[in-house]
């Protein structure tokens, strides 16, 4: 595991928008596990920068994302389609049918999972998976629960998870309660993981999660299996660590 400490978020996002670069150009035709939320938006509009004055080039990439709202069709302003397309894909040159999302207006949630473990198969895994942690330590949609999940499935959200997201809904009622997410196996399997963390709120799950026991309480713990795990990291959410492994963080310049 490396821990990058990045003084604030825009370093935080230019250090990880920089890993994410440097995999889709020693690796032009990566699968990339895409993760949504406030904290990927500016690694997302880094991308979109070195696309547009550096030539970095997505047109042999393909993209799997970890989840999306059930109910929401894709044109929705609030689904995870919709916030893709306006924070990354339509600022960047992949093709449209080379990214790939959980259908949330599908109701035949069976259907709809074994379809994207099939596609997650079809793919051969995931070359990098971005993500997040949810402040009580979820990856994707896989909440706090009494096993690890394997594959894709439809889950309830907890209410710390509802809380949390609301604030991009109109109305809190209008959150959805269900997602689609993809399970914790694909996401650990995947050949790297570059896990991006703001915020001083999150400091105490990012400690709990990456050095306390491993367990599907804390689903991001499982994390601590996964061989090439990178970590970016902005002050807040790294104080917790700072403070007690601080041997292991790099500073970035
Ligand atoms: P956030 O969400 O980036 O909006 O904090 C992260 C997550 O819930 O995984």
């Amino acid at each position: 595991m490396r821990i990058y400490y990045a003084e604030n978020y825009e370093k935080m996002s230019r250090k990880a928008a920089d890993i994410l670069a440097a995999q889709v150009t020693l690796k032009p035709d990566s699968v990339l596990g895409l993760a949504t939320g406030a904290t990927p938006v500016g690694l997302y509009r880094a991308l979109a920068v070195d696309h547009r004055e550096h030539g970095l080039s997505f047109s042999k990439c393909r993209t799997v994302n970890l989840d999306e709202y059930c109910g929401l069709a894709a044109d929705h302003p609030q689904s995870y389609a919709y916030f893709m397309q306006k924070m990354l894909f339509s600022n960047i040159d992949i093709c449209p049918e080379h990214t790939y999302l959980p259908d949330g207006k599908n109701i035949d949630a069976d259907a709809e999972c074994q379809r994207y473990d099939a596609l997650l198969a079809s793919l051969g895994g995931i070359d990098l998976q971005l993500l997040g942690i949810g402040h009580n330590g979820h990856i994707g949609f896989n909440e706090p629960a009494a096993c690890f999940s394997t594959g894709t499935h439809r889950i309830r959200l907890t209410e710390s998870t509802i809380h949390a997201n609301a604030r991009f809904f109109v109305r809190e009622e209008e959150m959805p309660e269900y997602a689609y997410t993809m399970g914790i196996r694909p996401i650990v399997q995947a050949r790297r993981i570059l896990l991006v963390v703001s915020g001083a709120e999150k400091a105490e799950i990012l400690e709990q999660a990456l050095f306390g026991p491993v367990t599907p309480h804390v689903p991001a713990s499982i994390l601590q299996l996964v061989p090439d795990l990178i970590v970016c990291g902005e002050a807040g959410a790294l104080s917790d660590i700072c403070s007690k492994h601080s041997a292991l963080v790099t500073n970035l310049p």
